[in-house]
């Protein structure tokens, strides 16, 4: 990839610092990641993370746990288990902000070539001001814009900004959907285009969520 965009694109890594899972990566072996990846001198910046979206999905979240959501794309029987065990499934893990940082700093002083991404609760100046602080180069954005895509920009006309994600999590089973703030869809993308749910094109994915549960997806 480094070969084909040169300097022209920056070249980006995820990388999960811990997987908040018995075998998984834990933040030592990623450290040890991090060192290689940044050795190899490849890589422009490496963005940190933790857990997935596909095992005890609010380690990588936190805050609310959407169950009736979750359970509105399985079938039956199910959809009563998960409303039933739904919170053990995903977990629960309380929200508050800039909730990587305890792993994330500890990558700061092993980086000589690579620039730091610092992700998780980042909502806003305060946070990027703590994020430079700590020695980090960017700072990531998920829920908050998607909540408010022009958030960026009102933080830069009002720093006292605050934003208006609750972290309720509604939005992680729009994926399998037409990813969107249930909050307030429509101001932030348009109407959802029905013909295109209609002919199916954006449900594509609930196969594989289900699937990621041992399961088979419905619609309703
Ligand atoms: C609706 C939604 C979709 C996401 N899709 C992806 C994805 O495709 N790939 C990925 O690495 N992270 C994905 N994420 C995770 C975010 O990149 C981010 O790691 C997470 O939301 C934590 O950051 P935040 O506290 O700023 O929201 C998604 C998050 C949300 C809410
Ligand atoms: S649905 Fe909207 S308010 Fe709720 S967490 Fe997602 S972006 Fe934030």
């Amino acid at each position: 990839m480094r070969t084909r965009v040169r300097d022209v694109i920056a070249v980006t890594a995820k990388i999960s610092m811990d997987d908040g899972i018995r075998g998984g990566i834990g933040v030592s072996e990623s450290l040890r990641t991090a060192q290689l990846l940044d050795a190899d001198g490849t890589l422009d910046a490496l963005e940190l993370t933790q857990g997935s979206s596909v095992v005890r999905q609010m380690f990588l979240f936190r805050g609310d746990v959407p169950v009736d959501d979750f359970a509105a794309v399985m079938p039956q029987p199910r959809k009563t288990g998960v409303l039933l065990l739904g919170k053990k499934i995903l977990g629960e893990f309380p929200y508050h902000d800039l909730y990587m940082l305890e792993s994330a700093r500890q990558f700061v002083p092993l980086m000589k070539n690579t620039k730091l991404i610092l992700l998780g609760g980042i909502t806003d100046f305060d946070h990027m001001s703590t994020g430079m602080a700590e020695g980090f180069d960017f700072v990531a954005m998920g829920r908050a814009l998607l909540r408010e895509p022009n958030l960026v920009e009102a933080i830069r006309s009002d720093r006292s900004k605050q934003t208006y994600c609750t972290h309720c999590n509604r939005c992680m089973y729009t994926v399998y959907g037409r990813t969107h703030c249930v909050l307030d869809p429509t101001s932030a993308f348009g109407a959802v285009d029905s013909a295109r749910v209609a002919s199916g094109e954006v449900i594509a994915g609930v196969d594989e969520l289900a699937a990621s549960v041992g399961g088979s997806a419905c619609r309703d």
